[in-house]
């Protein structure tokens, strides 16, 4: 009999998935309007003598303006999966593409722009800065870019509106409420115009109906064209988007389109 090594066996079909998207640039792939493509992602975490595997053999793809939400139990794997795809973490094995740019073959500059320009991440926490007020929240990441600052104060004013703080510009976070807050990390998130907005539990800290205001808003954003990917453990919440992704013990046990986009009216 023909025996593969077994590291052989599963490192294989892979490095072909890979070589065969790689390989086809055709002009259905050129046109295609695929964000994200994650093939066979791992993360795996050795503890002593235990390995955890926080993601096993992940394959999807997200289009362009669609809004996911990723389910499952705690410890699932969701943040995991959120940070690889927002470049905050690498995967241990497998490849994932951003707007069919191979992540791991960036070089720092390349990954430091992608964080900066293309991802807009919203955490449970908020993570603002208690000192700044809410526009110098927001205008943070422009700052790294070379914007002119009349073009900073438009966008960030813009912005403001957007997240309906304009009235709350100079307050600081600890004189906002739990829903403002969030606004304005949604509002720091937005403000480079990222083409991905990733929210892990953005409404975990929130009571209900400050957490439905959050919802609306990303439903506007949506609406508008924004390709969101939702973290949350509420079964209402994720009916709001139009796919459900579900994690079980780092393996995608559901993947369906609750609806679809574009039919008649
Ligand atoms: N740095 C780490 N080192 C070791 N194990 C880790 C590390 N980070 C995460 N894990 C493990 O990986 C698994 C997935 O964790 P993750 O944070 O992605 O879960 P989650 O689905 O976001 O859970 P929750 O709903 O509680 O936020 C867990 O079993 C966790 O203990
Ligand atoms: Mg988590």
């Amino acid at each position: 009999m023909n025996r593969v090594p077994i590291h052989e066996a599963r490192e294989k079909p892979v490095a072909k998935v890979v070589a065969d998207y790689e390989g086809s640039a055709t002009d259905r792939d050129r046109t295609s309007k695929v964000l994200i493509r994650a093939v066979d992602l791992w993360k795996s975490y050795r503890m002593g003598t235990q390995t955890i595997h926080a993601l096993r053999n992940l394959s999807f793809q997200v289009e362009e303006n669609e809004y996911v939400a990723i389910m499952g139990p705690s410890g699932s794997g969701k943040s995991t999966l959120m940070n690889v795809i927002g470049c905050l973490d690498t995967p241990t094995r497998g490849q994932y593409f951003l707007h069919e740019k191979r992540v791991s073959s960036m070089d720092d500059d390349e990954l430091a722009q992608v964080r900066n320009q293309e991802i807009g991440f919203v955490f449970q926490t908020f993570n603002l800065l208690a000192r700044a007020s809410a526009y110098q929240n927001i205008e943070l990441p422009l700052l790294y870019s070379r914007l002119p600052r009349s073009q900073r104060r438009a966008r960030t004013r813009e912005i403001l509106a957007q997240v309906e703080l304009e009235e709350r510009a100079n307050h600081r976070p600890n004189e906002l409420s739990g829903g403002q807050r969030q606004r304005v990390a949604i509002g720091r998130a937005l403000v480079n115009r990222p083409s991905i907005l990733l929210a892990d539990e953005p409404t975990g800290n929130l009571d209900s109906r400050t957490g439905r205001e959050i919802l609306n808003l990303f439903d506007t954003l949506h609406r508008k064209g924004n390709t969101i990917l939702l973290v949350t453990h509420d079964p209402d919440v994720g009916d709001r988007a139009d796919r459900v992704i579900e994690l079980l013990d780092g393996k995608i046990t559901r993947d369906e389109k609750l609806r679809f986009r574009g039919g008649p009216v």
